[in-house]
């Protein structure tokens, strides 16, 4: 059967690490946004990828891994601007998890990805103390995903496919 990799991107960084999973795993397989995915009946086996939005995955991520890739074996990728190794990752990573039975997920991987400028500007003006704080952190966010966090997600691809 089929291996889909669906992912939305605002800024590309997700597409990046899409792309990097799409390129490693081998046989029948298929690349396109998660807006254009109507259902998940051709596929055996699906990777779907999304950014960080306001300390979760976005609604319409949520909903699809809700609803259209529910009782699916699934891996999720996610990208966000928090650095790795602080303690702000394990309830990002948590509330993606969330998302779906523990039995129908395989995995998940996340790394940084860039805050785009014109995202950080936007942030910065937003009444939200929070969402403040994000745009100001877009230096340490520049580079992302970098080489290193590429390969992180090519070695993921591999060992998920090895698990199936
Ligand atoms: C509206 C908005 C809210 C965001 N909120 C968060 C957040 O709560 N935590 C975080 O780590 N990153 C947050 N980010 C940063 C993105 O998750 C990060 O830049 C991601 O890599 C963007 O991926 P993309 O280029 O595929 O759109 C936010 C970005 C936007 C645009």
């Amino acid at each position: 059967m089929k291996t889909l990799v669906t992912y939305m991107t605002q800024t590309g960084n997700t597409k990046k690490i899409a792309e990097a999973i799409y390129e490693t795993i081998s046989g029948d397989k298929e690349i396109k946004p998660l807006n254009e995915v109507e259902s998940l009946e051709n596929y055996g086996f699906t990777f779907i990828g999304f950014p960080i939005h306001q300390m979760g995955p976005p609604q319409i991520a949520s909903k699809f891994i809700e609803t259209k890739a529910k009782n699916r074996k699934i891996a999720l990728f996610v990208t966000h601007a928090t650095p790795l190794g602080t303690p702000f990752i394990e309830p990002l990573v948590g509330k993606c998890k969330e998302c779906a039975d523990e039995s129908d997920m395989v995995g998940i991987y996340n790394c940084q990805g860039v805050l785009a400028q014109q995202v950080a500007d936007m942030l910065l003006k937003v009444d939200n103390p929070r969402l403040q704080q994000f745009g100001k952190m877009r230096d340490a966010t520049v580079g992302h995903p970098n080489e290193q966090e590429v390969e992180n997600a090519r070695n993921f691809a591999k060992e998920i496919m090895e698990k199936l």
